[in-house]
């Protein structure tokens, strides 16, 4: 959206982030983007529902909040390195144009194959399914997440909203709902919030909820997961 003012910031990591004033937030933990997403949705997410299932070779991931494609970089990243085949879905309300996705600049901080990810990531077309690489498919959709039903079932659910204290409509019961009911049995949802509410939202929709230890700033956040049948 051409018309909101975004400004770069650098996270205590080294690596940047965004700072939206529509809504008075940044996309990432100032305490550090990627350690955060690599926490939050790498490590408490992908990776621990691998670790559950380490012979299942294909894994359908999907991200509220595609933003910057951070998350996206980073699972595209992990399929490779796992040689797991994802199918990673994710909605984005308010693109950032190309531009604006370049000047995030996260090159500074990468190196150079996840320069080239990087790039192929935030050039790949909306709205249809896109091998980004031979273990990551990607389909980026520009729709609010009200407006949405999943298409396909969930594995690995990452619900990376801005907070509730700037978007409290979009950490309610109805939102997680039509997610939480495409996710499949023994699938994680997770989300660096550890609100009170959001936990008791996904155990009346039949997750099992933990408090894990959050990321570099945060003491604990989400992780939760649908009981096997
Ligand atoms: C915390 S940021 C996501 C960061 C992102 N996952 C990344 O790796 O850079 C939240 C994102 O949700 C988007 N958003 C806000 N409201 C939305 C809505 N109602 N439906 C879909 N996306 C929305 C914002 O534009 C923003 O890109």
């Amino acid at each position: 959206m051409k018309n909101i003012k975004k400004k770069q910031f650098q996270t205590a990591d080294g690596s940047p982030t965004l700072y939206m004033e529509k809504f008075d937030e940044y996309y990432h933990s100032k305490h550090g983007a990627v350690q955060e997403a690599e926490h939050v949705y790498l490590k408490m997410g992908l990776d621990f529902w691998k670790n559950q299932y380490p012979n299942v070779k294909k894994c359908r991931v999907f991200e509220m909040g595609f933003g910057t494609g951070l998350n996206a970089l980073l699972t595209a990243q992990k399929a490779t390195q796992l040689q797991l085949e994802v199918n990673y879905h994710t909605i984005e309300a308010y693109p950032l144009t190309p531009l604006e996705l370049k000047e995030v600049n996260y090159n500074d901080y990468l190196e150079a194959t996840a320069k080239v990810l990087f790039d192929q990531i935030i050039e790949a077309p909306w709205e249809t399914s896109h091998a980004v690489t031979a273990h990551f498919c990607l389909k980026k959709m520009k729709i609010l997440l009200e407006d949405y039903l999943p298409e396909q079932p969930i594995d690995v659910l990452y619900y990376d909203a801005f907070g509730a204290r700037s978007q409290p409509e979009i950490w309610e019961d109805h939102c997680f709902a039509p997610l939480v009911d495409k996710l499949s049995p023994g699938g994680v949802f997770v989300t660096y919030a550890a609100k009170g509410s959001v936990r008791r939202a996904l155990q009346n929709l039949g997750l099992k909820v933990s408090l894990v230890q959050g990321p570099p700033g945060k003491r604990e956040m989400i992780q939760a997961y649908r009981p096997l049948l």
